[in-house]
């Protein structure tokens, strides 16, 4: 309950970074998961991760967390001490990378500015070899990174068991 607390409290705090009232449910953490296991064995980023809604179940994936916010970033390295959880803007995290990845994404990007940056970013990164693939969510119907030239691109899952109802798109 604390965690939903928590959240509640960020969201009123900043709803366009935050993007949902609650965290995400286990249904979509799950669905999130089996898509990931359908995918390429490389590192995974997961960008957002909040109150690790999605994290406790992709966390035998041994992730990097990178989260912005300082309390979440607290109660992630509480809850998971075996994982490298960093403090910071993911925006500055992703041009870092200099070896294969996979993206786990749940960072709202529906009327969020930070997409503006965020896209050439993961275009960058796709085209040279470095971003795999990427699974995220989105409450919306169209496709979120439908900027980005990937190969592959489809949603895979839907997912009613979670507010607000969302989609699992995945990117290859
Ligand atoms: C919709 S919540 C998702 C939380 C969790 N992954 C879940 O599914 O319940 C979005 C998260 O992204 C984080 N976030 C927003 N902008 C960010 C940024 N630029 N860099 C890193 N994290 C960011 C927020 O603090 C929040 O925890």
């Amino acid at each position: 309950m604390h965690k939903k607390i928590l959240f509640l409290k960020k969201y009123l705090q900043d709803p366009q970074s935050i993007g949902s009232v609650i965290p995400s449910s286990e249904f979509l953490a799950k669905a999130m998961f089996r898509s990931i296991k359908e995918l390429d064995k490389v590192n995974i980023i997961e960008i957002g991760a909040g109150t690790g809604a999605i994290t406790k179940h992709i966390s035998s994936l041994n992730p990097l967390l990178v989260e912005i916010d300082k309390e979440f970033c607290a109660l992630l390295r509480q809850n998971y001490p075996n994982l490298t959880t960093i403090n910071g803007c993911a925006l500055e995290q992703l041009q870092q990378v200099d070896e294969r990845f996979g993206l786990v994404l749940s960072i709202p990007l529906i009327n969020n500015p930070f997409k503006t940056s965020f896209i050439p970013i993961i275009e960058s990164l796709y085209s040279r070899g470095l971003l795999q693939w990427c699974v995220m969510y989105t409450y919306g119907f169209n496709d979120p990174l439908g900027e980005v030239n990937f190969q592959s691109k489809a949603r895979k899952r839907f997912v009613v068991k979670n507010i607000p109802p969302a989609s699992v798109w995945v990117y290859s």
